[in-house]
């Protein structure tokens, strides 16, 4: 079996939250388009969602175009898929609070040199109404266990210097600052989480 058809649906939640009601990470779905295209109009329609695996040509407005980018987000992470030219495999998970999309969290399989200087394992994004909740650390503990399934003993979480929600989110998973350095991505912190 591929090795993506046998990840859970959910992933259950790790260390310590602070929810009125638990999160939880499920696999990308057709099934919450309506509430995903809510929270693309909350970050706003040209705006890059990190950690989504949107790309500008992908039509997500029509139902058979959000199907085919749901479908690409699968495959993305199927081994038994080869990966796009430039592009390694990716897990992509969804926070969902009962049917409610909150953001996106992708796990690379692999770093490829530009992931090395700059985009890391893992990108991640929380929709502005759900902000302020520690999501993005919680998403982030609760892939630790995939990361280390797929023989990653530590992680390269990356932020641009001038985010703090972002640097503080990977300091509260333990993140470990390797350097600050200047990349095609502007002024990035690049930091090791260990699995
Ligand atoms: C980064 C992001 C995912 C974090 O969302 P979140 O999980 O809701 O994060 P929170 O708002 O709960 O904040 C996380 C931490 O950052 C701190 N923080 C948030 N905004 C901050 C700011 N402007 N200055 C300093 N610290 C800040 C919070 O206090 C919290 O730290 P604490 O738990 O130690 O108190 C969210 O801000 C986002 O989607 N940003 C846009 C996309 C993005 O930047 N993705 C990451 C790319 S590397």
């Amino acid at each position: 079996m591929p090795l993506t058809r046998a990840l859970p649906a959910l992933v259950a939640s790790t260390g310590p939250g602070s929810f009125d009601r638990m999160p939880e990470l499920i696999r990308p779905t057709v099934s919450l388009r309506d509430s995903w295209l809510a929270s693309r109009d909350e970050w706003g329609r040209d705006v890059q969602q990190y950690g989504s695996g949107l790309h500008p040509e992908d039509d997500v407005d029509t139902a058979a175009g959000f199907s085919a980018w749901v479908r690409r987000l699968i495959d993305e992470g199927d081994v038994c898929v080869p990966a796009a030219p430039g592009r390694v495999h990716a897990d992509y998970w969804w926070i969902v609070e009962d049917d409610t999309y909150l953001g996106c969290i992708t796990l690379r399989h692999a770093l490829n040199d530009f992931l090395l200087r700059a985009g890391g394992h893992v990108g991640y994004g929380v929709r502005p109404s759900a902000r302020g909740r520690g999501h993005a650390a919680w998403a982030l503990r609760s892939i630790l266990p995939r990361a280390r399934e797929l023989g990653l003993e530590r992680l390269l979480l990356t932020c641009a210097d001038d985010n703090p929600a972002s640097a503080r989110t990977i300091e509260n998973v333990g993140g470990t600052l390797e350097d600050v350095r200047e990349t095609e991505l502007g002024l990035t912190r690049r930091y090791w989480v260990t699995t």
